[in-house]
């Protein structure tokens, strides 16, 4: 196949964006940071607060992992519907009622008293992370200029990975207390730091015009682009609403040349989960002490050595991904963590033999969240912003990140019990193997847009000759 057949630069375009929208830029990647830390803190902090939350509640095997699951049902939930009740009731307005969400949650998991008063908070703060993880992309493509949008939606991922980082930073803080309530507590912080940022950030122009708002949404253009000189981009919006007025809907994406499209954005949003990286990011902890690390700020400081890796390689990704392009990065990186994978397998199958071998896992531990940071990670959440046409891009943007978290829920829901089942050896073995299949997938049906504006991108699927190509590669 010709994957490559599809274009280049969006990140490029955005680095040569005019002077006159550098402050919008500016604005929308710290509002890009507050919504990829709610994302990152929440999901990132439950692997220190976790051991804590047992001795306190004397929770079950299947307790725990319901504790860390719970986020994953109303986070799942809420990313597919967030696109369309965003649709009908504003980007911002939603983002406002997400940060009263999961402020709420936070509170709730912090005073919890009991295990279900627990799970109903982190199902809370679930709702709050679902909707900003699919609000928050399209809140920040309808307000960033066309050329700018590629590396704002990998400084998504970095704020995720920052956020993941400072959670095992709290972790690791409050451990000497058991402060558990803490860890999660503070989780308030970043969904203060939305609310406050909604309130002084406006509405997209691209929705005010959408609903017939004209004049409003050029104020708006004026406000944030900076400058008088907005007619062109006004007009382009002006048209682009009326378009998408035409309502796109799920049978639209099962449109012939659509289908493959809809394939990696739900394929992808499986593979990033099945392929095992939040069993290191939710449990990293837990499972370090299983390598043989066995005092709990160790296994906690080298958790925090692991989410460090993760920043630095998504920076590295980011600072790539323009110039090798997203394919190779993506088949590169996920071969890496097939490699982990298998040599993670095997130190746990040496150690079942009395090996003594907890430093080479935690080392191999980090390789493979290199791997995943300078792949799978940023390139998913670039990948399902970029591939959809415009008429149905919020839609389908929230059903790969709803399925996304699905997957998620699955696999932390199931990791413990598999660990306990399968050994740890096969365990990662499985997830190696599903690595293998995410190679392969990406390989045949993922295609380089580096440097391809979304409007190329949006042609590219409708060019019947080059869809073929994809098609028969499928086959
Ligand atoms: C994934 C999360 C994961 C994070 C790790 C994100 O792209 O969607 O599930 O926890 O990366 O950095």
């Amino acid at each position: 196949m010709n994957a490559s057949a599809v274009e280049p630069a969006v990140i490029n375009s955005s680095i040569q964006a005019p002077t006159t929208s550098q402050t919008f830029v500016y604005i929308a990647a710290i509002f890009a940071a507050v919504g990829g830390l709610l994302f990152g803190y929440d999901t990132g902090v439950i692997s220190g607060a976790l051991i804590f939350i047992k001795r306190s509640f004397g929770l079950s095997i299947f307790q725990q992992e319901l504790a860390v699951s719970s986020v994953l049902v109303g986070a799942a939930v809420f990313a597919i519907t967030g696109g369309s009740l965003s649709d009908r009731y504003g980007r911002r307005k939603m983002l406002l009622i997400t940060s009263v969400i999961f402020i709420a949650g936070a509170l709730v998991c912090a005073f919890a008293g009991s295990i279900q008063i627990l799970i109903l908070g982190r199902v809370m703060v679930g709702i709050g992370i679902g909707l900003a993880s699919s609000v928050v992309p399209l809140y920040i493509a309808e307000i960033s200029p066309a050329s700018a949008r590629g590396w704002q939606v990998s400084l998504f991922q970095l704020a995720i990975t920052i956020g993941i980082l400072v959670a095992y930073l709290a972790d690791y803080v409050f451990t000497p207390s058991s402060g558990w309530r803490w860890m999660l507590g503070l989780a308030v912080v970043p969904g203060v730091l939305l609310g406050a940022g909604m309130l002084f950030l406006p509405e997209t122009p691209r929705f005010l015009a959408r609903h017939g708002h004209f004049d409003l949404a050029r104020t708006v253009l004026i406000k944030i682009r900076g400058t008088q000189d907005v007619e062109e981009e006004f007009q382009e919006i002006k048209t682009a609403s009326q378009e998408t007025a035409l309502r796109g809907h799920v049978s639209d994406l099962l449109l012939p040349a659509l289908r493959p499209a809809l394939m990696i954005g739900i394929g992808l949003a499986i593979f990033q989960q099945v392929t095992g990286i939040n069993t290191i990011i939710y449990y990293a902890p837990y499972i370090i002490r299983t390598a043989g690390i066995s005092s709990l700020q160790g296994s906690i400081l080298a958790t925090a050595g692991i989410g460090t890796v993760n920043v630095v390689m998504t920076l590295v990704s980011m600072w790539l991904i323009d110039r090798v392009g997203r394919r190779p990065l993506l088949l590169t990186g996920i071969a890496g963590m097939i490699v982990s994978l298998g040599a993670l397998g095997f130190i746990f199958h040496l150690q079942a033999k009395g090996g003594e071998l907890a430093g080479l896992a935690v080392v191999i531990l980090m390789f493979y969240v290199a791997s995943f940071a300078i792949s799978l990670g940023p390139i998913f959440w670039l990948l399902i912003a970029e591939i959809y046409p415009l008429k149905i891009r919020g839609l389908a943007t929230g059903i790969a990140a709803g399925t996304n978290w699905l997957a998620n829920f699955v696999v932390s829901l199931t990791f413990l019990s598999l660990l306990k089942s399968l050994g740890p050896s096969l365990t990662f073995w499985l997830y190696g193997v599903l690595a293998i299949g995410s190679w392969l997938f990406s390989y045949y049906l993922v295609p380089e847009t580096k440097g391809r504006t979304l409007e190329e991108i949006e042609q590219f699927w409708h060019k019947k000759p080059v869809v073929n190509q994809l098609k028969s590669t499928i086959a």
